[in-house]
């Protein structure tokens, strides 16, 4: 069985979803391991409702990304992971666990990528009053929201659309899109893409 970790900054309402799938054998991989930056994350009470380890850091107590990022190595090592699946990790992957891990690295991100990277994508798209975004799962290089594009689905935006409303449609879509893709990479097999 393929060994993920999942590294996730907040609710984890996506990582929930990638255990359930786990559950139901749906997707056939053993999540090894929770990385998150963020003491008061919710996705750490998931992991601890479900007796996943988890690796909890605070970025600002380490001399920068190289430093917290051979500690997560250390630990990615020890629980012999195979592939790392971001879900709503709000950091740049940098060169220690790129060196390592590239190419086994996939992100999902809450847009039709290339439109609207990083931050707030949901807010960027009504902003920009488009009539469609959507969620795109992605393979991890050193930019922010730029490796190959592996999966999209659209998603509609009303009239009437909110923050909340969009951000409801969109957690929908990829609780259900990114179990199904995690599994078919680990089927097929992740190949090195740079
Ligand atoms: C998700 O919508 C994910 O696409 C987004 O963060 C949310 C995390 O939700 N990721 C990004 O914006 C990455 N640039 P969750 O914590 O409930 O899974």
């Amino acid at each position: 069985m393929k060994k993920i970790a999942i590294f996730a900054s907040g609710s984890g309402s996506n990582f929930q979803a990638i255990i359930e799938a786990v559950k139901k054998g749906e997707l056939e991989a053993d999540i090894a391991l929770l990385v998150c930056d963020n003491l008061g994350a919710y996705a750490l009470e998931r992991a601890k409702n479900e007796e996943i380890p988890y690796f909890v850091f605070n970025a600002k107590e380490y001399d920068g990304k190289e430093a917290y990022e051979i500690e997560i190595l250390k630990k990615l090592k020890k629980h012999e992971v195979d592939f790392i699946v971001l879900a709503g990790y709000m950091r740049l992957i940098g060169k220690t666990l790129l060196d390592e891990f590239e190419g086994r690295i996939m992100n999902i991100h809450p847009s039709l990528l290339p439109a609207f990277p990083g931050k707030d994508a949901i807010g960027q798209a009504l902003t920009a009053k488009v009539k469609v975004s959507g969620v795109t799962v992605h393979y991890v290089d050193a930019g922010m929201d730029t490796g190959p594009i592996i999966a999209q689905k659209p998603i509609e935006i009303s009239e009437q659309e909110t923050k909340e409303s969009l951000q409801m449609k969109i957690h929908q879509v990829e609780h259900e899109l990114y179990p199904k893709v995690i599994q078919q990479l680990i089927k097929e097999g992740i190949s090195v893409k740079k």
